[in-house]
C-alpha cells in the first residue's frame, strides 16, 4: 500500500472539496482510496446526494456520465478518460429509435451500462440491482431491453408475463461471457456456494445458487462461508476485506480491462489538475435525466 500517496490524495480531496466514488471492480489500491465503494446503483444514488463540489468517479465512462447527468452543476471527473464499457458500445441511439418504430407499443428499458445518448431515447433506465423491479413497474406488456441480452434473458425469466425483446440481439459483456457451467460445477465440487452476476450466460445463471448485482453479492456474503464469485475479479478484494473469515474464489482471468485503467497516479493527477472532467451537451443531459430519475423514483418506494 502506498501510504504517502494515499495521504496526499486525502489532503488534496479536502483542499478541492472532492469525494471519491469507486466501483466494486476497481483495483485494490483505488478501493483503498475510496470514500464510497458500490455497484452502479449505489454509486448513482450516492452521486445524487453528495455535498462536495467535485465527484471523482473511479469506474467507467457510463458511471461518470450518469453522475454528471444527476449533478449537472458539479464537476464530475473520470481519472482515465478512455475507460469505457464495450457492452455499452453495442447500442446506438439510432438503434433505439429504429426499434421504437418497429415496436410502437413497447416500453424501452436501458441498462445503465449504455451511452448517455442512448439513455436519452429510453423510457426508463435500470441497473443489474433493480432490472426486474423496473420492468415489473411498467404498464406495457412488451419491453425492448438493451444492450445486455443476458440481463434481458434474466429479466424475462423473472417477469414471465411480459415479452422482453433484447436490443440488440447478442449484446453482451465479454468478461461475463467467459463463464460456463464448468465454473459452477468446479466450485460446487469444492463445496463453494456460487453467486453469479446477471450478465452471465443463461446456463451459468441456471446453475448458480444465487444471481445478484455486485452490491447484492456484498449484501448476501453473510449467508455462506465460502463463495465462488462468477463476475469480475475486483469484487474479490472488497469482499475479502469486509469478510476476512470467509473464503472467496474468483477467476483470475475475469478482468475488465477498462475497470483497471485508473491508477493512484491518475487519481492524484485528477485531483491536482481537474482532468478529465465529464462534459455533455445540456440538451442531452436534460433528455437522459428523465429516464434515470424515473428509475431513482422507484428506489424510494
Ligand atoms: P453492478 O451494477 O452489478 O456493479 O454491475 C456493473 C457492471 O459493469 C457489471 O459488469
Ligand atoms: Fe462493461 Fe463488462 Fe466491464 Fe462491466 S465488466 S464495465 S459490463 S465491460
Amino acid at each position: 500500500m502506498n501510504t504517502n500517496q494515499l495521504k496526499r490524495i486525502e489532503q488534496l480531496k479536502k483542499e478541492k472539496n472532492a469525494i471519491i466514488l469507486v466501483h466494486n471492480y476497481q483495483p485494490p489500491e483505488i478501493q483503498d482510496a475510496a470514500d464510497i465503494i458500490g455497484d452502479s446503483l449505489e454509486l448513482a444514488v450516492k452521486a445524487r446526494s453528495v455535498t462536495e463540489d467535485t465527484i471523482i468517479l473511479c469506474g467507467v465512462r457510463f458511471m461518470a456520465e450518469t453522475a454528471k447527468v444527476l449533478n449537472p452543476e458539479k464537476t464530475v471527473i473520470l481519472p482515465a478518460k478512455d475507460a469505457g464499457c464495450p457492452l455499452a458500445d453495442f447500442l446506438t441511439p439510432e438503434m433505439v429509435r429504429e426499434a421504437r418504430i418497429a415496436h410502437p407499443d413497447a416500453a424501452v428499458v436501458l441498462y445503465v451500462n449504455s451511452d448517455t445518448a442512448a439513455k436519452a431515447e429510453a423510457d426508463i433506465v435500470c441497473t443489474s440491482a433493480n432490472a426486474v423491479e423496473v420492468v415489473r413497474s411498467l404498464k406495457e406488456k412488451t419491453v425492448l431491453f438493451g444492450p445486455d441480452s443476458n440481463l434481458a434473458d434474466y429479466v424475462a425469466s423473472r417477469v414471465p408475463d411480459k415479452k422482453i425483446i433484447p436490443l440488440p440481439e447478442g449484446g453482451h459483456c465479454y468478461v461475463h461471457e467467459m463463464f460456463s457451467c464448468d465454473d459452477v460445477i468446479a466450485a460446487a465440487e469444492k463445496g463453494f456456494t456460487t453467486i453469479c452476476h446477471p450478465e452471465c450466460p443463461r446456463e451459468v445463471r441456471k446453475g448458480a445458487d444465487v444471481v445478484a448485482s455486485t452490491g447484492g453479492m456484498v449484501k448476501m456474503a453473510d449467508l455462506a462461508d465460502s463463495w465462488m464469485l462468477l463476475t469480475e475479479k475486483g469484487i474479490g478484494y472488497r469482499l475479502e476485506k469486509l469478510f476476512p473469515d470467509k473464503k472467496f474464489m474468483i477467476r483470475e482471468d475475469a478482468i475488465c480491462k477498462d475497470m483497471k485503467k485508473i491508477t493512484l497516479d491518475m487519481l492524484e493527477h485528477s485531483l491536482i489538475t481537474g482532468e478529465y472532467a465529464v462534459t455533455l451537451p445540456a440538451h442531452l443531459m436534460k433528455r437522459a435525466r428523465g429516464p434515470i430519475e424515473r428509475m431513482m423514483a422507484l428506489q424510494k418506494e
